[in-house]
């Protein structure tokens, strides 16, 4: 029996704030076209990811992903399925100030389909939130570990492990709501700091390493399909050995290329 259930529903800003304490969010990330058609009626949002820069084009962190890459994949995973709610995550760099915001939110906005733009950032971020928000910009946030801090804050560090980190992430998770955005990312942050944070604001949280407290969760597609072979966050589920399979078919066709089973009479015109 399948496990596909037919119960679709095309995600819109009201939707996703009306969600909060009445269904739990699915998020996944996507690159290309072809992964988003398979997300397209499972995820309620797919999201892509400056994590492409980590998983797609092997870099050691997010922080050299540019705008014109985010707008390149969003545009194949916009075609790739039409009816998802698609977030674009702006890049590090692109939004560090008003007018910066802006006028890159308007460059996504004018050069893609995408229905917002996540932005990295909790209290100090608030007033570009708040410009993108009144300028008709949606926007979900994303506070707790922010990987586009790591060179920064010298690392990936799991928050709220103290009480004045967990009022700050509070704090973050107030303002962020206050101006304007319509969800919040949770990022690495102990399961009953997540919780206090979900209950702190009225827009849905998604969480990622964050324990099942949130209104939803996030994960990387190439971790959770497990092709990410390198480690494993505590936080990833492995919902398909990718990897194995990946290398097992494609050693499968090289046997058969070399003992010439491969193409057979049928497969030759
Ligand atoms: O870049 C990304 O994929 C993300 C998720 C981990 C939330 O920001």
């Amino acid at each position: 029996m399948s496990i596909i259930k037919n119960d679709f529903e095309k995600m819109n800003i009201t939707k996703i704030k009306n969600s909060k304490n009445k269904k739990n969010l699915t998020m996944i990330t996507a690159y290309d076209a072809l992964f988003a058609k398979l997300f397209e009626e499972i995820a309620d949002i797919i999201l892509v990811g400056d994590s492409l820069n980590m998983s797609f084009a092997g870099k050691p962190d997010t922080l050299s992903a540019t705008l014109d890459q985010m707008i390149y994949h969003t545009n194949a995973v916009c075609s790739g399925a039409p009816k998802s709610f698609v977030v674009l995550d702006m890049p590090f760099g692109t939004y560090i100030n008003n007018d910066e915001a802006l006028k890159n939110a308007i460059k996504v906005y004018a050069q893609t389909n995408a229905a917002a733009i996540k932005i990295e950032g909790g209290e100090d971020r608030a007033d570009i939130v708040k410009h993108l928000t009144s300028n008709s910009i949606a926007v979900m946030g994303h506070i707790g570990l922010m990987p586009q801090y790591v060179r920064s804050e010298g690392g990936y560090k799991v928050r709220g492990k103290t009480k004045e980190d967990e009022e700050q992430l509070i704090a973050d998770a107030i303002a962020i709501e206050k101006a304007g955005a319509f969800a919040i990312v949770i990022e690495g942050v102990m399961s009953d700091v997540a919780k206090k944070i979900t209950q702190a604001v009225n827009i849905p949280t998604i969480g990622i390493g964050a324990g099942n407290v949130t209104d939803g969760q996030v994960l990387v597609w190439s971790d959770m399909l497990g092709f990410f072979e390198s480690f494993k966050p505590k936080f990833v589920r492995h919902y398909l050995d990718g990897a194995t399979l990946v290398k097992e078919a494609v050693s499968q066709y090289r046997n058969d290329v070399q003992d010439k089973s491969f193409p057979s009479i049928e497969e030759e015109y």
